[in-house]
């Protein structure tokens, strides 16, 4: 420990001493790619801060001029590279500004300070870090280690909610698909960056201290020693052990193309030898998830990641493997009626992908009997086969890994004619099937008007896409298009009638009318049959359909789907998949012997999932979806735990309504915001209200309101916030063993969730960031709205 500190001392000696002597760059300077100067060096010759060739044109950012090869280890404005043989930078005269002349008429400012008196000077350190300097020459107005790109150098930290991001290739520093961030909660996560939620689930490494609190940060020493440290004093984690020469040496911590983390090493006493990596996060070379984009996988080859696509899928860019693969084709075999067109299945053994089945076949005992399914089933465009469970599912796929240790068949379906025999050269394992026509059944009279239905809707089908966070040109191809989604399907009330045996057996009652048992006689599937209240059927035969078609556009595993509806007469019905766990009222509220009640790290799971759900409806649909009547009752299990919220979309059949009487309050008293007492504009907070509701009773297990306990305690809400107050949070959860730092952390979300006026609670968007650790969490003020709720 001490030694540790003497070291630390060392460094602020050597750079103090650094900054005295070093090679001053003064105002009125500038840099261009190919003029007199392109570049300034450090005193020693070692790095340098200027333009340097890249693919298509220049970067400018600081590289080790002092060995061979050149190594990056900083770079500006990545997201605008390259830069072209015309640009400049700029350090103005007035000291307030270094600024980046593109070239092409894009300027941009690397440092601004037009409020104050500007620097005095710049200096490239032989630390690697370019510093502008105040006129006592001590005191730091901007540096590059405060602004770390895809390296970090010794002596520079990754402090929280900062991220390295790396390369697209190892000659374009451009921002590339992978991040390793440090996150307030004191977790190092390495994670796949473009457009997939930063989630424990979607990341591939990490130092597993999230538990260590705030203010954890990444060092490197110049001894080759990395770690998480909190203070001087307070070690997180040490990665490397260090201890490795420090003359004549440089440690930089990079991370790669790959996903992977290495720490580099370099021996400056001997400029034949290049850097050695001393130290990876992982030595499986695949083993960074989205390497290969959507619907391809990555195989080790020759000790060299190469990715492959699924069988009868190309390269959207060969260059460019990130980007994924696609079909030239879309398969819509749900609208093929041409009898003739042949579809077969293509099996890719050990394989397994990103969850998100749609349906589970039972009784899929062999491979074949899946591959049939599938093929069966127009909807189907891959299947996994685990044995036991055949797991359909739609494209894109996902996260494919391939790997011996896997023991389950990835199944795709494909035209027949667009897979050649042996058409993967680099995969033995993957084989065709004999093909087989595709069953096209228009016997039925319900059939054939299922399928006008379709003609009508293909018109206006468009599907709730994810949103892909496209910054760069070239990866707006990557939205590859999603499969089309077919809409819920028209039952008649006869056949409504039929399926629920006469509408006998009653699930239960919620606020838009009564739940009934059924089962969909050919595929044997139970549905739960939604018979609307009389108040939702004033909506006209037009408007319900596009409710409908709205609902049936949604996809996501954390909400129910819509299998399909009824709207004949007077009568509106909708059909949901049945969910055999029940609801998450059932399981917080009347826990029984034989199912205890789920532990904390299974609610928060299930919280963050409800909370996933939400955000899908406010912000990833097409429309936005406002529930208005979130609640536990509203919230069901399906057999692996997976909480689906229902019942959303339909608030909307109620407008016309509402618009009549103007005092109906939707949704369920203690779970609705304050707004709808003051008949404030209704918007999607009111889903944040009811969330933070809801989430406290997932918390406590307990209902909002329990005459059975001490007043003080009676009122859900109250008590939390009490007790928040109190500092007594453990009250809470009785006698749980949960951290008391992540408890409170929780709580505070809660109460931002229930904060009285809508404009201060934070979007679900953000509160999902909140849950699962992603972003900071402010103290929230006092709810005020409680009391005036109850
Ligand atoms: C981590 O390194 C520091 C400094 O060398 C040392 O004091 C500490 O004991 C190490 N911790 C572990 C768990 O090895
Ligand atoms: C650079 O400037 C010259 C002269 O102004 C112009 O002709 C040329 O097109 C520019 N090149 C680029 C790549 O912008
Ligand atoms: C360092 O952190 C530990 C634990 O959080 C704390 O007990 C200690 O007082 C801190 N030391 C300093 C010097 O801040
Ligand atoms: C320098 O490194 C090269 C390559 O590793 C090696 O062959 C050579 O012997 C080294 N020279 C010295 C002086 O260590
Ligand atoms: C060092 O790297 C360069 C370029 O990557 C390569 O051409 C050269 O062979 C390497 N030298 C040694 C000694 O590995
Ligand atoms: C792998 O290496 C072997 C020998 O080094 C070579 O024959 C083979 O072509 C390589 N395979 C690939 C896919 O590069
Ligand atoms: C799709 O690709 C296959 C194989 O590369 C080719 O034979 C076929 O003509 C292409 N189809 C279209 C519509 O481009
Ligand atoms: C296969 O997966 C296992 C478990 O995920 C992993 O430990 C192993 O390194 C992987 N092997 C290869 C060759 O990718
Ligand atoms: C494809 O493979 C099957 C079985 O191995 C074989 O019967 C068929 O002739 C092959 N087709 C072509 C075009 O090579």
């Amino acid at each position: 420990m001490a030694s540790f500190t003497a070291f630390a001392f060392t460094i602020f000696l050597t750079f103090d001493l650094a900054i005295a002597q070093s090679y001053n760059v003064t105002p009125g300077s500038l840099l261009t790619p190919t003029g007199a100067t392109t570049s300034w060096l450090s005193p020693s010759g070692l790095y340098a801060f200027g333009f340097y060739p890249q693919t298509h044109g220049y970067a400018l950012g600081i590289y080790i001029a002092g060995i061979p090869e050149r190594t990056v280890v900083w770079t500006a404005s990545r997201d605008t590279l390259p830069v072209s043989k015309n640009a400049t930078l700029y350090f103005t005269t007035d000291g307030r500004r270094l600024t980046l002349d593109q070239g092409q008429g894009q300027k941009i400012n690397i440092f601004d300070q037009t409020d104050a008196d500007g620097a005095s000077f710049a200096s490239m350190q032989d630390s690697g870090n370019f510093v502008l300097l105040d006129s006592d020459g001590m005191t730091v107005l901007w540096q590059t280690f405060d602004h770390p790109t895809e390296t970090l150098l010794a002596g520079q930290q990754l402090v929280p909610k900062q991220a390295l991001f790396s390369s697209v290739s190892e000659t374009d520093q451009s921002l590339g698909i992978f991040k390793l961030k440090m996150q307030p909660d004191g977790n190092l996560v390495q994670y796949p960056s473009r457009g997939i939620p930063d989630t424990i689930g979607n990341s591939y490494w990490f130092t597993a201290t999230f538990t260590a609190g705030p203010n954890v940060k990444l060092n490197l020493d110049s001894g080759g020693f990395l770690y998480l440290v909190q203070n001087s004093t307070n070690f997180i984690r040490n990665i490397t052990e260090g201890g490795y020469p420090t003359k004549d040496a440089i440690y930089r911590m990079k991370i790669d193309v790959d996903g992977i983390l290495r720490l580099y090493y370099h021996d400056l006493s001997n400029k034949s030898k290049n850097g050695s990596i001393i130290w990876e996060s992982s030595t499986d070379k695949c083993v960074a998830r989205g390497l290969c984009g959507i619907n391809g996988y990555c195989l080790v080859m020759n000790d060299t990641a190469r990715c492959q696509c699924l069988p009868g899928f190309e390269f959207v860019n060969t260059e460019l493997w990130s980007l994924g693969c696609e079909r030239n084709y879309t398969l819509e075999s749900c609208k093929i009626q041409d009898a003739g067109t042949t579809f077969q299945m293509t099996s890719l053994i050990n394989a397994r992908w990103e969850d998100t089945a749609y349906e589970i076949a039972e009784a899929s005992t062999s491979q074949e009997k899946c591959s049939k399914a599938c093929l069966d089933d127009c909807n189907c465009e891959a299947a996994l086969f685990t044995g036991q469970e055949c797991r359909f599912q739609k494209l894109p796929l996902r996260f494919v890994a391939v790997n011996q240790s896997l023991p389950y068949v990835g199944l795709i379906k494909v035209y027949s004619s667009s897979v050649k025999n042996g058409s993967n050269p680099f995969h033995p394992s993957i084989h065709i099937k004999k093909s087989r026509k595709m069953k096209i059944l228009l016997t039925s009279v319900s059939l054939i008007s299922f399928a006008i239905i379709i003609m009508l809707f293909s018109g206006v089908l468009i599907f709730c896409r994810r949103h892909i966070q496209a910054n760069r040109n070239k990866y707006e191809n990557a939205n590859v298009k999603l499969s089309e989604e077919m809409g819920p399907r028209e039952f008649s009330y006869a056949e409504l009638e039929r399926i629920t045996n006469g509408f006998q057996e009653e699930l239960g009652r919620g606020s838009f009318g009564i739940v009934y048992k059924g089962m969909i006689e050919n595929s044997k599937k139970a549905v739960a049959v939604k018979k609307l209240r009389e108040e939702l059927t004033h909506e006209g035969e037009q408007e319900f359909q596009t409710e409908m078609k709205v609902i049936g556009r949604t996809h996501h595993r954390n909400l129910a789907t819509l299998v399909g509806y009824c709207s004949q007469g007077s009568e509106r019905l909708l059909v949901f998949e049945y969910m055999t766990k029940g609801s998450l009222a059932d399981i917080l509220f009347t826990p029984k012997e034989s199912k205890p009640k789920p532990c904390w790290t299974e609610r928060i799971r299930m919280a963050i999932d409800i909370a996933r759900g939400i955000v899908y409806l406010h912000e990833e649909c097409e429309k936005t979806i406002i529930h208005c009547d979130i609640k536990p009752h509203n919230i069901l299990m399906d057999e692996y735990g997976c909480a689906k919220i229902s019942d959303f979309g339909l608030a909307k059949l109620l407008e016309n309504d509402q618009t009549r009487t103007n005092t109906l309050i939707r949704g369920t008293r203690g779970y609705v915001a304050p707004e709808w007492h003051k008949k404030l504009p209704i918007t999607v907070k009111v889903d944040v209200y009811s969330f933070g509701i809801l989430f406290f009773n997932i918390l406590c297990c307990r209902r909002n309101v329990d005459n059975s306990l001490p007043v003080d305690e009676a009122v859900l809400a109250e008590w939390v916030y009490d007790c928040y107050e109190a500092g007594q949070v453990s009250k809470l959860v009785n006698g749980e063993d949960v951290d008391n730092w992540t408890l409170v952390r929780m709580v505070q979300v809660g109460l931002w969730c229930i904060q009285e006026d809508p404009s201060i609670r934070p979007s679900m968007k953000k509160v999902l960031l909140m849950l699962e650790g992603s972003i900071e969490i402010p103290v929230p003020p006092n709810p005020a709205s409680i009391l005036s709720v109850f």
